[in-house]
């Protein structure tokens, strides 16, 4: 029905993952000639996205006046329908709001609810945005190391305890986590919402990774969790790296809180700021309403490449990897090579021609670790395997 094997060529379509990349590998690792290299670094993916998307845009694009628009009850109704469906959470279509992505989201989130100074405070690693935009706002960044944990991750309740204590503002969760793809336990859940309550800390949730989650694991959005109505939670979802459409920024943050949705909305008309556009939203309502099938199809594709580059680099010297219980991004540990960061980069980049994201990206935490995306055909996931091969010997 869905065909995940097909290559489609992305070079020349302004692509960040398969065009500009380019222009980074020679700025930070001096590569002159990056024509042969595969990139698998940025988080999207090489499928075709659900042609009932395609279509919604095209009906949109059939009629020829793109004048203001507003997003329909129609496209709430679907956002709704699907987490009710999907994650067995009831959101109150007059709670969402609407943004152009969720990193503008959560720059929008920490600028409303804070001031310069303020402690926000991550577990890491963790994707890069969460230190980047409170220390691009003059935030303090306040780290709260992830414990290692047979190749996932666990909160350090006791380390986040002792920095809530200390007069943390905001605290922003990774759920599921990127880039360790660990799905979060409703108790871990609970104990992070009850010390959120407890110290009065704003929790941003981002669960853009909410949709990609392997058999034998469940998403829980926080704010389905015991006592998450007694605090102050806002939760950011988006279609975009469920259904590949990340160039068509869209982003949805879920704000049950009436005085903070009132906060937001005062600094939505500070900045000027409009809902989707009318080809997001087109979008959006269709992916909800209808990208079910396909999300399921895709999820279980990715799954079958996890295993095949488990498999793979899990006997390689020095390399270990762990199956990710959801996203498509795989954590792979190399630190029984002996080899440093930059060493293994020029490696990939020089010897094996791949292109995949160092650790420390994600904080000094991730030092030791590499992130490679296996959203593709099975095909350039096995190229992309061998290219780690010849990195290696
Ligand atoms: C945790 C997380 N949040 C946000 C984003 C990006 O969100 P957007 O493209 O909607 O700004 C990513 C992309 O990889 C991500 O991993």
């Amino acid at each position: 029905m869905f065909n995940f094997d097909e290559l489609h060529n992305r070079k020349n379509t302004n692509s960040l993952k398969w065009d500009q990349f380019k222009e980074r590998l020679k700025l930070k690792y001096n590569v002159e000639d990056a024509s042969e290299i595969l990139p698998m670094w940025v988080a999207d993916m090489d499928f075709a996205i659900p042609q009932v998307i395609v279509d919604a845009i095209t009906e949109r694009l059939n009629h020829p006046i793109f004048g203001y628009s507003y997003v329909s009850d129609e496209c709430k109704n679907a956002i709704q329908g699907w987490f009710e469906r999907r994650h067995n959470w009831h959101i109150e279509t007059n709670t969402l709001m609407f943004h152009q992505g969720v990193v503008p989201a959560l720059a929008t989130i920490l600028e409303t609810f804070t001031k310069p100074g303020d402690k926000i405070c991550i577990s890491t690693p963790v994707y890069p945005a969460f230190f980047g935009i409170p220390s691009a706002q003059q935030r303090e960044v306040i780290e709260c190391q992830l414990v290692a944990a047979e190749g996932s991750y666990k909160f350090d309740f006791s380390a986040l305890e002792e920095q809530f204590k200390a007069g943390v503002k905001v605290y922003i969760l990774c759920s599921p986590h990127n880039p360790g793809g660990v799905v979060w336990s409703r108790e871990d859940l609970e104990k992070l919402v009850d010390l959120c309550i407890q110290y009065d800390v704003l929790l941003i949730s981002d669960e853009i990774h909410a949709d990609i989650v392997f058999e034998g694991y469940k998403h829980i959005p926080t704010m389905t969790v015991k006592n998450a109505d007694k605090a102050k939670i806002i939760t950011c979802i988006a279609p975009t790296k469920t259904f590949n459409i990340a160039g068509v920024h869209a982003a949805i943050m879920v704000v049950p809180d009436n005085e903070l949705r009132a906060q937001l909305n005062k600094d939505k008309q500070a900045h000027g700021r409009d809902d989707l556009n009318v080809l997001a939203a087109a979008a959006v309502r269709a992916a909800y309403e209808k990208g079910e099938d396909w999300v399921d199809a895709m999820t279980a594709y990715v799954s079958s490449n996890m295993d095949y580059v488990v498999e793979h680099l899990n006997i390689l010297d020095g390399i270990k990897v762990v199956k990710p219980q959801s996203t498509y991004l795989i954590w792979i540990d190399y630190r029984e090579t002996g080899l440093s960061e930059s060493e293994i980069m020029h490696r990939m980049l020089e010897k094996g021609k791949l292109a995949i994201e160092p650790g420390t990206k994600y904080s000094e935490a991730g030092r030791g670790f590499l992130r490679m995306n296996v959203a593709c055909p099975l095909e350039t996931v096995k190229d992309g395997v061998e290219r780690f091969k010849r990195a290696l010997v």
